[in-house]
């Protein structure tokens, strides 16, 4: 039936919202508080106009660009969110395998369902991919030593340390809808067992892992001391901070503000790029994700300097939808919306995505120039 067919994030969105449980379909798609940030994220998308060039030949216009190491098909990849087998139970075997099929790199959530091994080893079965291991700062640092050993054992590339956790934000629908880990589910990286986390409490859960005592000048050496793998520090916001970043010999930035869960009323993502940009000034790399709905929004956040962009919540809706082919579903729209964007735009290469593609929408006056 047409009417059903998924052509967009959106319709992704609401065929996994008609299958979701309002318990899981709230943790999902909620941020904190308010829900300023989490909107925003999005909205911050439609500031921007696309500037695009004509005339050009664009028969042979190539999205591939590299990521973690590798050639990726376009430049987005699927950020490490957690608990995906609470939306198929698949869950991160059936993303892993998804974005392999297309190309594309992965985050691994310390809050898979799954292990490194399975999640790994499910997308090299199909083809080449850089997996990310997400990290918290962990009070137990046997336990955070043990997960940076076996990512490296299973060949992931980069820690992604999210940097935006030392408590959890305060995401209303998790009390109001008493959101309990479903039984049946584990979290293997952490040594959780689904009997383990059925004896916690809600805050227990998630929050009893991490170190509020984190900082830049005990986590940052520690890290590069035990591992060679690629160290990425997940939820960067400011100019101050990416300098941070370079200065303790970094790897990469991805800007985030974990899809408006954490602090709401900071930046949207989009909005906080452009100064992180510019303090970077090429001396580190720089990705970005938060409300990433469609190619065009890709293609705006490269033309603001991001490199890569990922996406959270669009992996979750798909699996929800149809796991393992949902994903390709929603992995194939970005890609097509994004070459199509590309070409309409008159850019043959990831390097012609520049400034210049983008104006702001001013309420008072023509477009304005970046
Ligand atoms: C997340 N995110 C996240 N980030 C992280 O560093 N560790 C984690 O375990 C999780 N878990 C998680 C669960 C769910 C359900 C969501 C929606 C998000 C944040 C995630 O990596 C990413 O930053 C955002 O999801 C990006 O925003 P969008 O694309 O969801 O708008």
């Amino acid at each position: 039936d047409n009417k059903d067919k998924i052509l967009c994030i959106a319709d992704l969105e609401r065929a996994a919202s008609k299958k979701l449980p309002i318990t899981a379909r709230e943790f999902y798609n909620s941020g904190s508080t308010e829900q300023i940030t989490v909107n925003e994220n999005s909205t911050a998308y439609a500031k921007y106009r696309v500037r695009p060039r004509v005339l050009v030949d664009v028969s042979k216009a190539d999205p591939s660009t590299t990521c973690l190491g590798r050639k990726v098909s376009f430049p987005l990849g699927v950020s490490p969110a957690g608990l995906q087998g609470m939306a198929h139970p698949d869950g991160e075997v059936a993303t892993s395998r998804a974005c392999a099929r297309k190309g594309v790199n992965m985050g691994i959530s310390s809050f898979s369902n799954y292990s490194i091994k399975d999640v790994r080893k499910a997308g090299l079965d199909i083809g080449p991919i850089s997996h990310a291991i997400q990290l918290y700062t962990l009070k137990n640092r046997e336990l955070e030593l043990s997960i940076i050993r076996e990512a490296e054992a299973q060949g992931c590339t980069a820690i992604f340390l999210t940097a935006d956790s030392p408590v959890l934000g305060v995401r209303y629908n998790e009390w109001r809808n008493d959101f309990r880990t479903p039984k049946g589910l584990s979290f293997p990286i952490l040594k959780r067992t689904s009997e383990m986390i059925q004896k916690q409490t809600h805050d227990d859960q998630f929050m009893s892992f991490n170190d509020d005592a984190h900082n830049w000048a005990r986590d940052i050496p520690w890290l590069r001391s035990v591992t060679k793998m690629e160290i990425w520090i997940k939820g960067i916001l400011t100019a101050e901070d990416t300098l941070k970043a370079i200065e303790m010999g970094c790897d990469g930035v991805l800007v985030s503000n974990h899809g408006g869960r954490q602090l709401d009323g900071v930046p949207a993502t989009l909005d906080a790029l452009p100064e992180c940009v510019a303090a970077a000034n090429g001396r580190i790399r720089i990705h970005v994700d938060g409300g990433v709905r469609s190619g065009t929004d890709i293609f705006k956040a490269l033309a603001l300097g991001a490199e890569y962009v990922w996406v959270g919540r669009p992996v979750i809706w798909a699996l929800a939808y149809n796991g393992e082919q949902g994903v390709d579903v929603m992995l194939n729209t970005l890609y097509s919306e994004f070459k199509r964007c590309m070409q309409l735009t008159g850019c043959n290469s990831i390097k012609d995505i520049t400034k210049a593609c983008l104006g702001l929408v001013r309420s008072d006056g023509p477009l304005a120039r970046l």
